[in-house]
């Protein structure tokens, strides 16, 4: 069986394909163990979560370390480097260039929030991105969701659309020039799961911020995942927020969970730039009639619990949506309601 010493000496000769240093060096290898059983147990803290490079790298490692006498498995954990481990291995590694990300200027940083699940966050940041496109605004979206992203397939965005190198990550473009990033365009193939923990999910949200050229936006939406998670806690406490849309339905349940996302948001002191009820009722094509399917409007009700007036929008079931959604078309709907509200919705209380 070999020594800690040995197994590092047999790592060094693994380098990082991009850094060119080796995985010691640069301080990759973590929690290192070995079994009586000669199993060898290690934790690789990757620069970056999502390193297209990882397979390869382990797969050296395994070449490595199977080849040193008495081993008899080797079991690699990925893990992710915190942002100062990583600009402390980068800056070791890579000449001083400087980060291209610094010239990002991001006007308004708005997340899009919900107190439950499957309401329309991610349908209502897309098609708040369309409009404020159309309407000549240079927009991005941050799909803050990693592990249920949506917006790539909304727009029809091809998986492993995204491209970057050391200085930083470039978005995919939507037709529209919509900027999005997202785990689903790190991934092969748009179904594969996306299996992280919590750590490294928050990680991967704040690398969509600092590590991504984002250049000049009038409007950077975050897309959230459900409710008040570990996820989106780190969006509303890690990154520069204008405010937040809240996104709500007119069932009760719904208005009950705004109503206790709201008092998250006034802990953490972040502005509510407005409220969206989505599905908030029917418009019957043929005779005109509006049928409330969901239930009355908890909107006044919403006003009331935030002590002042909000921007508000009712958004109608849009029939012919869905099937825009799921064909990655989301930019040829059209609402009359958001083109109005959007720019409200937006101004800073
Ligand atoms: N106004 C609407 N009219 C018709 N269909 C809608 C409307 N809003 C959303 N949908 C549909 O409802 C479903 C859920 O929407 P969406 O994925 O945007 O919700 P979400 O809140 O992002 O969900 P999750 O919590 O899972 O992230 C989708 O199939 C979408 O096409
Ligand atoms: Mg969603």
């Amino acid at each position: 069986m070999p020594t800690e010493q040995e197994v590092m000496e047999a790592l060094r000769q693994v380098k990082d394909p991009e850094l060119h240093r080796n995985l010691v060096d640069l301080n990759m290898v973590r929690d290192l163990k070995i079994s009586p059983q000669g199993k060898i147990s290690f934790t690789l803290a990757l620069t970056v979560p999502s390193c297209p490079l990882r397979e390869q790298i382990s797969a050296e490692t395994r070449r490595v370390l199977q080849a040193l006498p008495g081993v008899s498995e080797v079991e690699v954990v990925f893990g992710a480097m915190t942002p100062e481990e990583r600009r402390a291995a980068l800056g070791s590694a890579v000449p001083a260039l400087p980060k291209l990300n610094q010239f990002n200027k991001v006007r308004h940083l708005v997340a899009i929030m919900s107190g439950k699940g499957g309401v329309g966050k991610s349908s209502i940041t897309s098609l708040l991105a369309v409009t404020l496109a159309r309407q000549g605004y240079k927009v991005g979206i941050l799909d803050a969701d990693i592990t249920g992203p949506s917006i790539p397939k909304l727009f029809g965005l091809p998986p492993g659309g995204l491209r970057g190198g050391d200085q930083g990550i470039l978005p995919a473009m939507t037709h529209l020039g919509v900027k999005v990033v997202s785990t689903n365009l790190l991934v092969k193939a748009e179904d594969t799961a996306v299996i992280w923990r919590g750590p490294v999910i928050s990680g991967a949200i704040q690398q969509f911020w600092t590590d991504v050229l984002w250049g000049k936006l009038d409007y950077l939406l975050v897309d959230l995942p459900p409710g008040t998670s570990d996820a989106s806690l780190t969006v509303l406490q890690s990154l520069p927020l204008t405010g937040v849309v809240l996104v709500t339905t007119p069932q009760d349940l719904a208005a009950l969970v705004v109503r206790k996302a709201m008092a998250m948001l006034v802990q953490l002191n972040i502005p509510i730039l407005g409220v969206v009820e989505n599905m908030s009722y029917f418009k019957c094509p043929d005779c005109g009639s509006v049928h409330q399917i969901f239930g009355p409007s908890h909107l006044a009700e919403i006003e009331k619990a935030a002590g002042r007036p909000l921007p508000s929008v009712r958004l109608p079931i849009m029939p012919d949506f869905a099937a825009l959604a799921d064909s990655g078309k989301i930019e040829e709907a059209q609402s009359k309601e958001f083109e109005q509200f959007a720019p409200a919705l937006l101004q800073k209380p």
